[in-house]
């Protein structure tokens, strides 16, 4: 495997403006959990608590990128990859998710940013990565309104501390998704459940990401702002007016609940009816406050989900059909892999007036690698990435806006309730010795990106 595998595509094909870069997230790779002052967080309390996370996996040291930042900043460089985005862990800004400031947690992305500029790399900021401070779960977390007063207050001190060096901004990681998973499920951090939870939680998260935003841009004039959301292409199982009305229930709740209130729409209540017990959540020009014009929009797309209508299934009235029983090819996490999927969602988006910009935040797949003679030989993985990377060249070829591609993720890292079995990164790692191994997909980008 010296010589990577070759492909038809060319950097020069998305051209010259097009942004290149690599995703991570706090929690997922820092460890150093209760180092230098830093405070709980709902996943630090989470995957504590038994039977939560897959094999009791836990993140206090995870990738100890707290320690070995360095070694993985030069290993970006030698991927050539221009961009890095990473999330800044609130507790570490302020332990109590609250004032006093951690000087030491300052101090620390301090030394990320100016790391990363002097490597040539670009740093790219998330603010809420969903890794909030556990004292402030302990008052009720995203569930209680003075959240977002909370947030308005970490982002201050984020952007008045980094906003010299940094201008590329996201305020907030897949809403949806942890909501969804952490308010309503309880699959993820904090646990909570039911559909009360969830709402309040989704309001006060989307209040968050326009109040947010107007702080970055009141602070830092030429800063490029951004949020990021997940979205999925979904499709119905049959023709069958059930199922089309289904999967458009769906497809209203993982992809439009938290871009169209943004972008001054108000919330799809009329697709979704349950969103309509929101109003009693909403209050004053809540709905005028909501919008902000973002620079660009961070979009995150894995795979396609195949929708069938169910009755037995409250609120939403849909189930979905794993790639196990449609019997597709699927990745670790059990996504279908449907490179498509990408085309459609970018399709999607572009026919919302007022999207500026659209960047492909995070895209990427867990395959199960294997460490042989020094060597990782992830062909799938390589594959997806190109597959998916055609697909943006189709969609620029048919006049849609898609701006950039960053590549989840670095290196292996801890994948939230999977724990470290699934592997996304370009990068092994072996975490009992913290080794990194460059696998044939990170070797292969870095041909690409020369
Ligand atoms: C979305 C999330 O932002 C990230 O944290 C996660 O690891 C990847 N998708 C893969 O599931």
């Amino acid at each position: 495997m010296n010589k990577v595998e070759t492909s038809f595509l060319h950097k020069n094909q998305f051209g010259d403006d097009f942004l290149w870069g690599v995703s991570t997230a706090a929690f997922q790779i820092e460890g150093a959990h209760d180092t230098d002052g830093k405070g709980p967080s709902i996943w630090d309390v989470f995957t504590s608590q038994k039977g939560k996370i897959k094999n009791g996996h836990h993140a206090s040291t995870a990738c100890d990128f707290y320690n070995s930042y360095q070694n993985d900043i030069d290993l970006i460089r030698e991927l050539n990859i221009p961009n890095f985005r990473f999330s800044i862990s609130w507790p570490r800004i302020m332990p109590t998710g609250v004032p006093p400031i951690n000087q030491a947690g300052i101090a620390y992305y301090n030394k990320i940013i100016d790391a990363l500029l002097l490597a040539g790399i670009e740093p790219w900021i998330t603010l809420y990565h969903w890794d909030l401070p556990h004292d402030l779960e302990l008052k009720g977390g995203w569930t209680n309104r003075e959240s977002v007063n909370w947030f308005s207050a970490y982002v201050e001190v984020c952007v008045q501390n980094f906003g010299d060096r940094v201008k590329n901004w996201m305020v907030i990681n897949e809403p949806s998704v942890f909501t969804g998973a952490g308010y309503f499920l309880g699959i993820h951090a904090p646990g909570k459940k039911g559909i009360t939870n969830y709402l309040k939680a989704m309001h006060h998260v989307t209040m968050a990401t326009a109040a947010g935003a107007k702080i970055i841009q009141n602070h830092i004039p030429d800063a490029h702002i951004g949020t990021t959301f997940s979205c999925t292409h979904i499709e119905p199982a049959t023709q069958s007016a059930k199922d089309i009305e289904a999967a458009k229930r769906v497809d209203t709740l993982l992809n439009r609940t938290f871009i169209e209130p943004i972008l001054g729409m108000g919330y799809p209540q009329a697709d979704l009816p349950v969103l309509k017990k929101l109003n009693a959540y909403i209050i004053e020009d809540d709905l005028h406050n909501l919008s902000f014009d973002f620079d660009f929009i961070g979009l995150q797309c894995y795979t396609r989900e195949v929708v069938k209508s169910s009755l037995l299934i409250p609120y939403i009235g849909a189930e979905l059909i794993s790639a196990e029983k449609r019997n597709v090819i699927s990745t670790d996490m059990g996504w279908e892999v449907y490179p498509p999927a990408l085309y459609n969602v970018l399709k999607k988006f572009n026919a919302y007036d007022g999207i500026k910009k659209i960047i492909i935040t995070e895209n990427g797949a867990a395959f199960p690698d294997t460490l042989k003679n020094g060597k990782v030989y992830d062909i799938k993985r390589t594959h997806y990435i190109q597959d998916h990377l055609e697909q943006i060249l189709k969609a620029k070829k048919d006049g849609l806006q898609v701006d950039g591609y960053f590549v989840w993720t670095l290196t292996d890292n801890f994948e939230w309730a999977e724990g470290y079995n699934a592997r996304f990164g370009l990068i092994h790692v072996d975490f009992d010795t913290q080794q990194r191994t460059i696998k044939h997909s990170g070797l292969w980008f870095k041909d690409f990106l020369s």
